[in-house]
């Protein structure tokens, strides 16, 4: 039984460990992987994904009385770094980490660190106020997901905030998309309710689930507020679950 439950832990940490060192197979053609004309017909600059994502954190973080500015911000999965430069300036300190050696961007403003492990965070106990994790637990697999989770909780201080944020299964757009990118290969979509049991699992209380991703770029600056309305019907392209480590 023991030796099962061990076997099956090896087996998912290699399954994880070979998802990342394709990212560095992705690495130099990524921007061109990512190309496809469904995506492309929702937002034509790439950098648009990002900026909706980093206006939510904002949200997010005004919702629960914190200013960026206070914060320490880990970036788990920080891939090419494109959210840490977007935000980065925003947080008292902003850094990144990610198994794929061949993603992290040499020369980027923001530190980022390389983790040896896909369930190993390169930092000590309680070192940050805020963790994100952006589309990075569909690369995750079986029991990798708890022990990156517990990772994450481990380098968060007492009360500090993670935020994960994930393509959601409900969007027949975002499932096409994700079926069709190449990158994608190994993905594995993941439900709000999914990703909020296994942080719970990992001593964290979810405050909030945002789905959001509903309008195109073009239509986004009139209806920005509309898609605030809708964030709790859960078919937005993405959603984001905010929590708290707690106990
Ligand atoms: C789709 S990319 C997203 C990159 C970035 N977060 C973004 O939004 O642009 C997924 C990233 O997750 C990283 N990744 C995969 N497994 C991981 C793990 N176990 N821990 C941390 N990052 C992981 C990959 O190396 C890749 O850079």
């Amino acid at each position: 039984m023991v030796f099962a439950l061990w076997s099956e832990r090896v087996k998912t940490i290699q399954t994880s460990d070979r998802a990342t060192s394709e990212f560095d197979q992705y690495a130099p053609s990524y921007a061109e992987l990512l190309d496809d004309p469904l995506r492309n017909q929702f937002a034509r600059d790439p950098l648009h994904f990002h900026k909706r994502k980093w206006l939510l954190i904002q949200e997010l973080l005004n919702r629960v009385n914190l200013t960026s500015t206070t914060l320490k911000w880990l970036d788990v999965g920080c891939g090419q770094g494109e959210l840490l430069k977007l935000a980065g300036k925003s947080f008292a300190q902003a850094i990144g980490c990610d198994p794929s050696a061949g993603m992290i961007v040499s020369g980027a403003p923001f530190k980022m660190y390389r983790q040896l492990s896909p369930v190993e965070l390169p930092f000590v106990d309680g070192s940050v106020d805020f963790v994100t994790a952006v589309c990075v637990y569909h690369h995750v697999h079986g029991i990798a997901r708890a022990l990156l989770t517990s990772e994450i909780r481990r380098v968060l201080r007492p009360g500090g905030l993670c935020c994960i944020i994930e393509h959601n299964p409900w969007n027949p757009i975002t499932r096409a998309i994700v079926q069709r990118c190449p990158v994608d290969v190994d993905a594995e979509l993941l439900t709000a309710q999914r990703s909020s049991a296994f942080l719970q699992a990992s001593r964290f209380e979810v405050l909030s689930t945002d789905y959001f991703l509903y309008f195109p770029e073009r239509f986004f600056n009139r209806l920005g507020s509309t898609e605030r309305m809708l964030r709790k019907i859960p078919i937005g392209g993405q959603y984001a679950l905010l929590a708290r480590a707690v106990g």
